[in-house]
């Protein structure tokens, strides 16, 4: 990227004083389950490895190096719950279609969500790598990144932060029916969802 380039918002040229990264480049994982966990990256988000040997895997899905490094690590303590940090990390796709084609997919290896909620601004799809961490897949329900803040705004959102559960294969369904996506991505109101016992247990 030209290095005066200005910095880009979803919706055109927002050029910005500060200077702040130009995006999350990736992430590291520790395990002790390499020959598992290399797999299941690479089948869950269609990645290959720019660099792999025993001990170490960098993967990728498009130009970057690597969007997840996995470092084997023997005699690991597994990732426990109820302890503060990082809890999960998101990766959006570039339509409802593609979200729960991918997830019609991984079905058919035997990899299943634990947790398929539409948040309002985003629709999304979690499941639990082989060690128990959390990945989110996730579509934008809004073409502007203004349409979902605005959302966040509303009194739906502040009585449900959470946001609503869905079916990915039926939504899948009524899409292929001739539903659209703008419609199939507009969260239904259920009313109060409380942000404490709201989130599922995965
Ligand atoms: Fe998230």
């Amino acid at each position: 990227m030209n290095a005066t380039a200005p910095i880009l918002s979803r919706t055109g040229h927002e050029p910005k004083a500060k200077l702040v990264p130009s995006q999350i480049a990736h992430f590291v994982l520790y395990t002790k389950r390499f020959a598992e966990m290399v797999p299941w990256y690479k089948t869950v988000f269609q990645m290959h490895a720019s660099h792999e040997d025993e001990n170490l895997a960098f993967l990728t899905y498009d130009y970057e190096h690597h969007r997840v490094a996995i470092v084997q690590v023997p005699h690991m303590k597994d990732p426990q719950d109820g302890v503060a940090g990082f809890h999960h990390v998101a990766f959006t796709y570039r339509s409802l279609h593609d979200l729960l084609v991918t997830h019609e997919r991984l079905q058919t290896h035997g990899i299943r969500p634990y947790w398929a909620v539409n948040h309002g601004p985003t629709t999304s799809v979690y499941f639990r790598d082989p060690d128990g961490n959390r990945v989110e897949m996730q579509v934008d329900n809004f073409d502007s990144a203004e349409e979902g803040i605005a959302f966040c705004r509303l009194p739906e959102f502040a009585e449900n932060p959470i946001g609503v559960d869905f079916e990915p294969a039926e939504l899948l369904r009524r899409l292929r029916a001739g539903e659209t996506e703008a419609a199939l991505k507009v969260r239904p109101n259920i009313g109060p969802r409380d942000l404490k016992s709201g989130f599922p247990a995965g």
